[in-house]
């Protein structure tokens, strides 16, 4: 570690990006149940973004877990090592001037704490995709659930491996009284707001 010489004097500043983007760098961490909406509303906030010419980057749970973190299982362990190398990607994608979307289950404090202090929390707005286990459990959209009950899948979490909401998320999206439309549209004034 001591040879290491890192060049952030030299480099493009974030500063001058953010300016040259026309928006602030950070990060939107949304976090929910598997089939909360996590990722039906971040692809949706993120084509809204792109539109208008914004530097968004969409990191999601499946990708990163076929690339990154392919070496990852589900024990609170591995997820706890899987945050943490992804709030590290985050963290880089700010500095190059992103507004990152991180769309992961997360689904303890202490992991989503661990997120926030290798981000920093003045980047990071928490985002609780609030939807009931039932609701998700009946939109079974990738079929988890249905195997998860059957013993198929061990650990799933809000099954038999534990979900612990926020306790003070910046933004709370009641998914199961709201459209699709109505979840992103309110994230993007959210992020108006954080960005003003
Ligand atoms: N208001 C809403 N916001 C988001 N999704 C909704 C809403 N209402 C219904 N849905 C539906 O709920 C499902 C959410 O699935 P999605 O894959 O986005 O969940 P996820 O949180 O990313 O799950 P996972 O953690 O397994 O990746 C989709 O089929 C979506 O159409
Ligand atoms: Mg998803």
């Amino acid at each position: 570690m001591t040879n290491l010489h890192p060049i952030h004097d030299r480099t493009v500043q974030r500063a001058e990006r953010e300016t040259a983007n026309g928006h602030r760098a950070g990060v939107v961490w949304l976090t929910g149940l598997s089939g909360s909406g996590k990722s039906t509303i971040a692809t949706a906030v993120e084509r809204e973004l792109f539109a208008a010419g914004h530097f968004v980057v969409l990191l999601d749970g499946d990708n990163v877990r076929t690339g990154l973190c392919a070496d990852l299982g589900f024990s609170l362990e591995d997820r706890e090592e899987n945050i943490r190398r992804i709030a590290e990607v985050a963290r880089l994608f700010v500095q190059a001037g992103a507004q990152v979307l991180c769309t992961f289950v997360s689904p303890t404090r202490q992991i989503r704490a661990l997120a926030r202090s290798i981000i920093g929390a003045e980047d990071f707005m928490e985002v609780y995709v609030n939807t009931p286990l039932a609701t998700c459990e009946a939109r079974d959209v990738k079929g988890l659930y249905a195997k998860a009950r059957r013993g198929e899948i061990k650990g799933f979490t809000g099954i038999d491996s534990p979900y612990e909401a926020p306790e003070a998320p910046d933004l709370d999206l009641p998914t199961a009284n709201q459209t699709v439309a109505e979840s992103a549209q309110q994230l993007i004034l959210a992020l108006r707001a954080w960005n003003s």
